[in-house]
């Protein structure tokens, strides 16, 4: 049987170091806002190469935050409009309809399956404040043309980058730091995975990471004195020391799971299974393997026969859901078709290259007298 993610594998990876630094937490006696947070703060900010890490609850509170804090700093108002990819988990969104801003959802590439910057110069109108970029799937979707774009029309880009620990642009620079502020998620299954929910906001702007913090932590920036209506949304001190031990092991982590995704690239040829295309330059870091095919319960349910594993990221597009029924009218053929046909394969850093072989096996031989 080949999981489709190991959670009690990648803890055992580095098991000894972590159990010493959850009894070391233990045996403090101090559990939120310490020297844990601290240290974890200062080691992502430097990863990361931004200058201010501000620990939260989970990714979906940093993305809110980041639009909470520029709206209590009038930098945007409710009513604002922000341009967010559709095919995207709903976290991206409800940070910021949560928020009283208006989403303006684009279309993806289908090769890609990033925001297609050829389509982004037409979604700009005056009440267009900022672009929420998601490197879904741990692939960097940031490109010149929507830095020039955002440049241009004076718009805060704000990354979502909940699925992309440790990815970087052509230049070099991580998917965290291209930008105006990013969020990002250490939900366990994600590469930098806490042992419960947490999440960071990176910038370089003092004045958004001390409303953060102030609106993480009920408004207050000053003991029992509170400047904004916040609430509790901190990161506790066992899952900052936790973090704070694998975080030196992320880069290693992601080679194993671009070593996984070497195996599905070079392996895997069925003309039923279409991968998505390798960017060049780019160093995504594989957080989840989509293939893409037109028979995809088909296959999911093939794999399973097989003792493989797999999940769809996701079923349902965020505006064919309930809760944004006012979107589901709206025609967005790319995302749909995306929607309809992806399947994520098993990948992780703690996946052997045999599961992987066995892996391409079963899909080559799939539908293949058809
Ligand atoms: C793209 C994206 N944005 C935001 C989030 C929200 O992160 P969290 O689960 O930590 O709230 C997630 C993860 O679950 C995500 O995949």
């Amino acid at each position: 049987m080949i999981k489709f993610l190991d959670l009690q594998r990648i803890t055992q990876k580095y098991g000894d170091e972590i159990h010493e630094a959850v009894t070391r937490v233990v045996d403090s006696g101090y559990y939120l806002q310490g020297a844990e947070n601290k240290r974890f703060e200062t080691d992502y900010a430097a990863y990361i190469g931004s200058q201010y890490c501000v620990g939260c609850g989970n990714g979906l509170d940093a993305l809110t935050w980041i639009y909470r804090a520029y709206i209590e700093m009038g930098v945007m108002q409710p009513g604002d409009e922000v341009i967010v990819p559709a095919n995207t988990f709903i976290a991206s969104l409800l940070a910021l309809t949560d928020n009283g801003l208006v989403p303006v959802l684009a279309e993806p590439r289908f090769d890609t399956l990033e925001l297609d910057d050829s389509r982004l110069e037409a979604l700009i109108t005056p009440k267009t404040r900022s672009v929420l970029l998601v490197h879904l799937y741990g692939r960097c979707a940031y490109t010149e043309e929507i830095g020039r774009l955002c440049q241009k029309y004076n718009l805060k880009l704000v990354e979502d980058n909940a699925q992309a620990q440790g990815c970087r642009y052509t230049d070099g620079r991580h998917t965290g730091a291209l930008g105006d502020a990013a969020g990002h998620s250490f939900y366990p299954g994600k590469n930098l995975g806490a042992l419960g929910d947490a999440g960071a906001v990176t910038c370089n702007d003092k004045e958004l990471a001390d409303t953060i913090r102030a609106l993480a932590n009920y408004g207050s920036q000053r003991k029992y004195v509170f400047r904004y209506t916040g609430r509790n949304s901190r990161m506790d001190e066992i899952q900052a020391a936790v973090l704070d031990v694998k975080l030196p092991h992320l880069d290693e982590d992601n080679n194993a799971r671009r070593a996984i995704a070497d195996i599905y690239y070079n392996g895997i040829k069925n003309t039923h299974v279409t991968l998505p295309v390798r960017l060049e330059g780019k160093q995504n870091v594989y957080h989840l393997f989509p293939v893409f095919c037109e028979h995809r319960d088909e296959l999911q349910e093939y794999l399973k026969e097989q003792g493989i594993e797999t999940l769809i990221h996701y079923p349902i597009p965020p505006h064919k859901q309930e809760c944004y029924s006012q979107w589901s009218s709206l025609s967005l053929p790319v995302t749909e078709k995306i929607h309809s046909q992806e399947l994520s394969l098993p990948i992780s850093q703690v996946m052997t290259a045999d599961e992987a072989d066995e892996v391409v096996r079963a899909i080559n031989a799939f539908r293949k007298n058809v």
